[in-house]
């Protein structure tokens, strides 16, 4: 089908379906490639719905085997089949079931959504619409039925066999071939939380016991041989679970908690009741393959699950446009136990550089959209850093605004409230405005405008007055759709920085909410503070308290005065990275200006030495976020126009250069001072120094290339742990020559039996920013390491390569004609994975003319590549548009 045929479905010609599905009963017998499904559903009319409509259930590529209503065969004039709908034209007024035989083929399933084989382990994935994969249904969230789910399958193939809920019966078929599981979940849900696993897997347990006194049998499945890396895993979700007990009361709800990690894997894992199914890079973890990064996110992403059970799935989705009502709000929630495990101020500095580079482009781009889309023509492309990230903040400002009581307040009446619900982002909000006594109608406009908010601020100070007065104005520009913006609500955390510390804040302005907060719903305001005694620097945005620009013009030594000073750590962090950016922007504007920028990397460099010497051995992981410049791409934003990457990279490569120059023997010294010799643990502190001496080896590195290459051996070689090893490759990647020809040799072979270690050598080498990388990727695509059939490969090569800013945007354009000649390619089996590929496009409209045209080119290319899948061509024309 075109793109301009899929219709376009839209948040306002929602009405609840008319008809509901109380119970669906699975007989599954799996078999590779003959795999035959039974469903039967209990059906009656929607009350809500219209009497006497036709019952149409949503089918996917499906094969209709046999159909029979109430143990009778069905009159072939009374419904219709097809691939995609089973349609019962005048079905009974009453409560019926509906027995349906489908047939699929879980080999050839290359989407990976449904039912499908990934290494041999049979599994699904069912959101947004796959179970229509499965069987016919009403595939909307809004419809929610008790499962019970028999299984079958032979048991040398499939010992273990899991589905949703608790285990409730199991045993052998008769021929002793063949066994069964049954398994009963009695909390309805909406089919995309179906699930089912079968499997030869191993398996890490562990029981525990709610604060509700109910002991759950958790377990974490993993491929045979791997259960000795399934330990993190399980120790984050005990953490976790004791954590939602503790600070949002909630606990958990089934005898059983399973996590299993597969191979093949369109994203990061899924929430299934009771199952939670997760690509095995976000599971396994061992000093040797897993580093740093890979165990935070493996933190993050269990937690991100298990919070589901109350945030998506005991209260799940009215429809689709509400996907932020779950999303949102549970990243907001795993983020707050990260930053609870760990560094609340690194977390959020982390947080804020993932949401800048991810989710800032896209809001400044062809495929900016609301927190809250109003159409869509498919869903699976919007499961974006804008519903997700945006959607933490949205959470995260409306905490700020009514505060820690009435939030929680307000959470406490939405879960007893919607508990059982499919509920929409209203509900939500109501529950907040009756626990906090406010209204939040123009809050709401987080989830309808698309674009991220600028705040111009400025501010005087008047001596004879001893006042200081903050004029703050916000404004948004266009996006598509939406050409008008409306100012929105914007909690602005401040403090007047004096001296010797933050002023007394003393204002009678309305718009000042105490506590150093600062409530800008207006298009611009004023704010005068009185009794300041001396003029004070202003900081603003503290712990980043909105999602926005801030556009705010201080002196370079009053930025680093905050630098040095500030109370707020975030805008420690923030007061350096905009002096870099500063540097960075001007110098990638115009790239004769390389002079004056190791002219501030001098200055930098300075600033840097006293904090390294004093401040840097007490924090080292904040230190690691302060060595760490603005990524490249931010830079290109906030140039905005007319941008030449390579201006870019050569500024950034200058200004670490300068910088490693300056710092060199100072960076050796606390290298010394941190490299412990304790064996390696996963825990913040211990990450915080790897990281720290990691950065200084990337600065190293660049500085003196030989020394750096000395440096990565040595520190690959004595490396007990995959996080040094990868910062030695990475440094090394950026020194071209025959060591590192060498090193990467080296690493294949010593990680050649790890294909997700090995992920990571191919991204590195993706990552390169030269001229030679285009042809190393093409030869990598060769490389045992990789395979088309695995999402993990692809991304890391393929998608690795759409990331690197200099080579993606090649100026002979053969960077845009790779990608786009995957993308065409891979639409053909995996259209997801396809569709988030060509989103690397997005930025296209900002570079200058030449790139320009010619990724447009490209794009319009793919555009007009016949069959495409409804992923690809949405994102085409959009980006396009
Ligand atoms: N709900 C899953 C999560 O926890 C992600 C599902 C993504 N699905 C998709 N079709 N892209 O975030
Ligand atoms: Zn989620």
């Amino acid at each position: 089908m075109r793109s301009e045929d899929t219709p376009l479905i839209r948040l306002e010609d929602y009405r609840p379906s008319d008809w509901l599905i109380d119970t669906v009963d699975l007989d599954i017998s799996l078999h590779p490639t003959k795999t035959r499904i039974r469903s039967q559903l209990g059906l009656r009319p929607n009350p809500a719905g219209r009497p006497g409509a036709p019952l149409v259930l949503d089918g996917d590529e499906l094969k209709l085997v046999a159909l029979r209503l109430d143990g009778l065969l069905i009159d072939e004039t009374a419904y219709s089949a097809s691939p995609q709908q089973l349609t019962l034209h005048a079905p009974p007024a009453r409560r019926f079931t509906l027995m349906i035989d489908t047939e699929v083929d879980p080999s050839a399933n290359t989407k990976l959504m449904g039912l499908y084989l990934s290494s041999h382990v049979y599994c699904t994935q069912c959101e947004a619409d796959g179970f229509r994969r499965i069987s016919y249904f009403l595939d909307r969230p809004d419809v929610m039925s008790v499962y019970t789910v028999r299984l079958e399958a032979k048991k040398l193939i499939a010992p273990v066999l899991l589905s949703n809920g608790n285990l409730v019966a199991a045993g052998d078929v008769p021929g002793g071939e063949r066994h069964f599981a049954v398994w009963h979940d009695p909390h309805p849900k909406p089919a995309y939380l179906f699930a089912l696993v079968g499997g030869a897997l191993d398996v890490l347990r562990q029981t525990y016991v709610t604060a509700e006194g109910r002991s759950v049998d958790l377990a974490v499945y993993v491929e045979p041989g791997k259960a000795d890396r399934a330990g993190w895993a399980m120790d984050c979700l005990v953490r976790c679970m004791r954590w939602d007990e503790r600070v949002f009361g909630r606990n958990y709800d089934l005898d059983v908690f399973n996590v299993v990690a597969v191979s093949d894997f369109n994203m990061g894992a899924m929430e299934n009741k009771g199952l939670n199914i997760f690509n095995d890079k976000y599971v396994l973890a061992d000093p040797l393959t897993a580093t740093d990064g890979d165990y935070a996110s493996i933190e993050a992403i269990i937690a991100h699950e298990y919070f589901h059970n109350w945030t998506g799935n005991r209260i799940t989705c009215r429809d689709w446009f509400q996907l932020c009502l779950k999303e949102g709000l549970t990243v907001f929630r795993d983020q707050e136990f990260s930053a609870d495990e760990r560094s609340r101020a690194v977390k959020r500095i982390a947080d804020v550089r993932t949401l800048r580079t991810t989710q800032f482009s896209e809001d400044a781009g062809p495929l900016a959209h609301p927190v809250r889309p109003r159409a869509y023509k498919e869903i699976n492309n919007f499961y974006t850093p804008t519903v997700y990230e945006k959607g933490a903040e949205v959470i995260r400002m409306l905490k700020l605004l009514v505060g820690e009581a009435a939030f929680r307040a307000g959470m406490d009446l939405y879960f007893e409230r919607c508990d059982g619900t499919a509920a929409t982002i209203e509900d939500f909000l109501a529950c907040f405005a009756e626990t906090s006594g406010r209204d939040l109608t123009h809050f709401a406009r987080w989830y309808e405008q698309a674009g991220t908010p600028t705040i111009v601020a400025s501010g005087r100070y008047d001596a004879a007055a001893r006042s200081y007065t903050l004029d703050l104005a916000q404004k948004t520009a266009p996006t598509p759709g939406q050409p008008e913006k409306q100012p929105v609500v914007l909690p602005v955390a401040l403090g007047l920085v004096g001296r010797s510390g933050d002023l007394p804040l003393a204002t009678d302005s309305p718009a000042y909410a105490g506590a150093g907060l600062i409530v800008l719903d207006q298009p611009s305001l004023s704010v005068t503070f009185s009794d300041v005694g001396e003029p004070p620097i202003p900081s603003l945005l503290r712990g980043f308290s909105a999602p926005v620009r801030l556009e705010l013009d201080l002196a370079d030594g009053d930025l680093l005065r905050l630098f040095s000073s500030d109370s707020d750590p975030f805008n420690r962090w923030q007061a350096w990275q905009t002096v870099a950016m500063r540097a960075l922007v001007e110098a990638g504007r115009e790239p004769a200006q390389l002079e004056a920028l190791r002219a501030t990397g001098r200055a930098l460099a300075e600033g840097l030495s006293d904090f390294l010497r004093d401040q840097a051995p007490a924090d080292p992981a904040f230190a690691a976020q302060v060595l760490r410049l603005p990524a490249m791409g931010d830079v290109a934003r906030e140039i905005g126009r007319d941008v030449d990457p390579d201006a870019i990279q050569a500024a950034h490569r200058a200004l670490s250069t300068e910088i490693g120059l300056r710092l060199g023997p100072q960076l050796l010294e606390l290298r010394e001072k941190l490299g412990g010799s304790a064996p390696y643990s996963p825990d913040a502190a211990s990450a915080g120094r790897r990281a720290l001496r990691n950065e200084a080896l990337g600065l190293i590195a660049l500085a003196s290339p030989q020394e750096g290459a000395r440096l990565c051996e040595a520190q690959f070689a004595a490396g007990d742990n995959l996080t040094d090893r990868l910062a030695a490759l990475a440094a090394m990647t950026l020194v071209p020559g025959e060591a590192r020809e060498a090193l990467i040799a080296r690493f294949a072979k010593t990680y050649a039996a790890e294909p997700l270690v090995l992920d990571k050598w191919l991204m590195a080498q993706a990552l390169i920013p030269e001229a030679s990388t285009l042809d190393r990727v093409r030869e990598l695509m060769q490389h045992p390491a990789f395979s088309m059939g695995n999402p993990n490969r692809i991304r890391a090569l393929i998608g690795g390569f759409a990331a690197n800013l200099t080579q993606f945007n090649r100026t002979d354009g053969t960077g845009y004609a790779f990608v786009a000649e995957m993308v065409i390619a891979l639409d053909r089996t995996n259209p997801q994975v396809a569709s988030r590929l060509l989103s690397s496009f997005k930025s296209w409209r900002m570079l200058e003319p030449g790139r320009r045209t010619l990724a447009q080119g490209r794009l319009a290319q793919v555009a007009a590549t016949p069959n495409l899948s409804r992923d690809v061509a949405d994102i085409a024309e959009r980006t396009l548009a």
